[in-house]
């Protein structure tokens, strides 16, 4: 590393430390290591993933960040400290729960600072850096490598929360984005892992879309691609506390679509189906899904659905494929 990446990461260095320990131990910390015991997350949990707190205080980091002998130029570059107009500088990440971002060796490069109440925004992240670009990081992966590799299977999860109730209840195999998009450079290192790959996002609408979105990338980055349904708008977090890891193994990854039967349940909400018109276009567009799988099997298993449900002879269909197929890249 050039100077500047070296002294960034060693601020994160002591600042995972630094916000772990006045999770634990601070007075000020006190109620965010409640409200995180009150989830449901476990004290070897929050040690596991080195769940901090930031102190409300203004110049807390500052001054910690002096003393240790940080350019505050450096640690605004970091995005550990803001400037005021002044000139003077100021702690980003104030009366916040402190997520650590690490890098696939493990090392803090950045972080995700959730609130602890209604303050805007839920989560306050870095900025990007030369250690940190949101489209290149996975979250968690550093912990998952062992697990994903041996199960050749990752589970991408939409929030850090999602992540880490997983792993309290043994699903090894985690990770997530940054947000809820996914990037072609995340994609690819998916790809590279693991052949496998379920997304497991929220319930809610949102989560849909991107859900949507995300297994476009990753059917194209050539994984198996699976994309699992959490109902009720809940998130994967929330199931697992409310019903239990076994269940959410059964009820929601083991009985996750395989990415066409979900793109086809996914076509049918944009569709009324009672109209002859929207009937076409919904059989249309079940046909171009259909028309990108590589094994006649699978082609053939859709094709009857549609065939039976509609009423239409399996040959017609069948031939319409491979006509999209023949003009297929
Ligand atoms: N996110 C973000 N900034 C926000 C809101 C969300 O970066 N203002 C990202 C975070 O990575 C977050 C993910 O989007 O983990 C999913 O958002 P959401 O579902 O709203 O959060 P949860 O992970 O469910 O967080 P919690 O359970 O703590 O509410
Ligand atoms: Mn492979
Ligand atoms: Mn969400
Ligand atoms: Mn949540
Ligand atoms: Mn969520």
């Amino acid at each position: 590393h050039d100077p500047e990446s070296q002294s960034i990461l060693d601020a994160h260095a002591w600042l995972t430390k630094l916000y772990h320990h006045l999770l634990r131990n601070s007075k000020e910390g006190q109620d965010a290591y409640e409200y995180l015991l009150q989830r449901g997350f476990t004290e070897d949990t929050i040690n596991r993933h080195q769940l901090g707190y930031s102190p409300s205080s203004n110049d807390f980091v500052v001054t910690f960040l002096e003393k240790k002998g940080f350019h505050p130029q450096q640690m605004v570059k970091a995005g550990l400290l803001n400037t005021n107009e002044q000139g003077g500088y100021f702690d980003r990440f104030r009366g916040r729960i402190m997520f650590p971002l690490r890098n696939h060796l493990g090392k803090t490069v950045a972080f995700a600072g959730r609130s602890t109440g209604a303050q805007e925004p839920k989560y306050l992240n870095s900025p990007e850096t030369d250690l940190f670009q949101k489209g290149r990081l996975l979250y968690n992966f550093d912990l998952a490598r062992g697990s994903i590799r041996k199960q050749n299977q990752i589970i991408l999860f939409e929030g850090y929360a999602d992540v880490i109730s997983a792993d309290q209840t043994g699903i090894q195999n985690g990770i997530a984005t940054m947000g809820t998009s996914v990037s072609d450079t995340q994609a690819q290192l998916i790809k590279r892992y693991a052949d496998k790959v379920i997304i497991c996002y929220d319930g809610d609408d949102a989560g849909i879309e991107a859900a949507v979105k995300a297994a476009k990338l990753l059917k194209k980055a050539g994984c198996e691609t699976n994309v699992a349904r959490v109902p009720n708008e809940m998130d994967p977090d929330e199931f697992i506390k409310k019903f239990g890891g076994d269940r959410f193994r059964r009820e929601i990854l083991d009985a996750s679509d395989p990415y066409t039967s979900f793109m086809i349940r996914y076509l049918r909400r944009s569709f009324n189906l009672q109209l002859e018109g929207d009937r076409i276009t919904f059989i249309e567009r079940v046909l171009q899904e259909v028309a990108q799988l590589d094994r006649a099997i699978e082609r053939e298993h859709y094709l009857n659905e549609i065939a039976e449900e509609f009423q239409m002879s399996i040959s017609t269909l069948k031939d319409e494929v491979e006509q999209l197929r023949l003009h297929q890249s």
